[in-house]
């Protein structure tokens, strides 16, 4: 897809947070009336129609454009967190990521088995973020899961897809 708008806008950061890494700064869509608006749209035209009913957003930079989006879609949030960030009882999920190992949770009475779930979030690099979610809402045997980021990064040898089963629905909005 890779809306031209879209592509002039995002901000690339060299050699940050270290050298080699071309870092996508997606805070310039973000506060670009005009790129909210195409990535909402877009998103719309792509769900529209797949019975949505609760979008997970993974905390922090996907809360953004899933309340946005939830809002059209006529659908709720739900906040998937870093831990002990949660109130309630949660369901917990553990993954390793690069260095270390890290966790997610969801409120417990967040999904039931009725929800079609979205999961949303900036970006797919790795995908280790996003399988903890997926394998977290997956426990809550919903109808359907289906992914999708802002942005896919395939440059850097990152084949973050991979991570998923060939029939989940993952879905970006630009892939750089
Ligand atoms: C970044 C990004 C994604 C994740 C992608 O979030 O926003 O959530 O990493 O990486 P992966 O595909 O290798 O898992 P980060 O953990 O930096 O936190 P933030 O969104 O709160 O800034
Ligand atoms: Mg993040």
């Amino acid at each position: 897809m890779n809306n031209k708008t879209l592509m002039d806008n995002l901000r690339c950061i060299p050699d940050f947070p270290q050298k080699g890494i071309n870092f996508r700064d997606v805070t310039t869509l973000f506060k670009s009336p005009e790129c909210l608006n195409i990535m909402v749209d877009e998103l719309y035209e792509m769900y529209k129609n797949k019975g949505i009913t609760k979008i997970v957003g993974i905390e922090s930079r996907g809360f953004v454009l899933s309340s946005a989006l939830a809002v059209r879609l006529g659908a709720g949030v739900v906040l998937c967190r870093k831990p002990g960030k949660l109130p309630a009882e949660t369901v917990k999920e553990n993954y390793t990521k690069e260095y270390g190992s890290d966790t997610i949770e969801i409120h417990k009475d967040a999904i039931s088995s009725e929800d079609v779930v979205l999961l949303h979030d900036d970006l797919l690099a790795t995908g280790g973020t996003m399988r903890a979610a997926y394998n977290l809402v997956k426990k809550f045997n919903p109808k359907e899961i289906l992914v999708n980021f802002i942005i896919e990064i395939t440059d850097e040898g990152l084949h973050g897809r991979d991570a998923f089963e060939k029939d989940t629905e993952v879905t970006t909005l630009i892939t750089v």
